[in-house]
């Protein structure tokens, strides 16, 4: 029994040796959405504030992504959430492209898949409320026809 705690040890303290990218990008405020003053104040807090770990350069990590495996785990949500979204690089998206993640992100937002519900029991302060919803709801629903005028026609 004690052999296998050390050995069960050893294997995590070995584990920490792999450690994550987590190098802090710099970002462009000019293809930033949170820094575009031309979307509403509030709609780029919300944003910010649930969004912005997984969908952008500008993640804060917690202390536990200091260590190895639950690090990877958060890595990998971060590498994903990245490639479908990043809002980092939002003004480099042709405008169909952005209409049609906004729509997604509506599409995940209602029914609390997004963000992640492992994140917010870790993160109560990024959870949407229901006046959030609202307000990135009827933003995101307008910009999207707006950038794709054929969705109007496919309704
Ligand atoms: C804890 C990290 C995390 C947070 C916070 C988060 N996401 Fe995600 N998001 C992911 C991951 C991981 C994926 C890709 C895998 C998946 O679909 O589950 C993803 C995928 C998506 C997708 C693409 C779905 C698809 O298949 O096309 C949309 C849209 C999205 N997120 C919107 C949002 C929005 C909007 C917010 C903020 C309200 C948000 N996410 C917050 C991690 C996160």
């Amino acid at each position: 029994m004690k052999k296998i705690l050390i050995v069960i040890f050893g294997v995590f303290i070995l584990m920490q040796l792999i450690r994550i990218d987590r190098s802090h990008l710099t970002i462009d405020k000019g293809k930033d959405f949170a820094s575009n003053e031309i979307i509403p104040t509030d709609v780029r807090a919300i944003v910010k504030r649930s969004c912005y770990d997984c969908h952008s350069f500008e993640t804060n990590y917690p202390w536990y992504a200091n260590v190895s495996p639950v690090s990877w785990w958060i890595k990998g949500h971060i590498n994903e959430g990245r490639k479908f979204i990043n809002f980092s690089i939002w003004e480099t998206y042709a405008n169909e492209e952005k209409s049609r993640k906004l729509l997604n992100s509506l599409a995940y937002i209602k029914p609390d898949m997004m963000p992640l519900p492992s994140y917010i029991s870790q993160h109560p302060e990024a959870k949407l409320s229901v006046e959030d919803k609202k307000i990135l709801n009827e933003w995101m629903m307008e910009e999207a026809k707006r950038l794709d005028p054929n969705l109007e026609k496919e309704e």
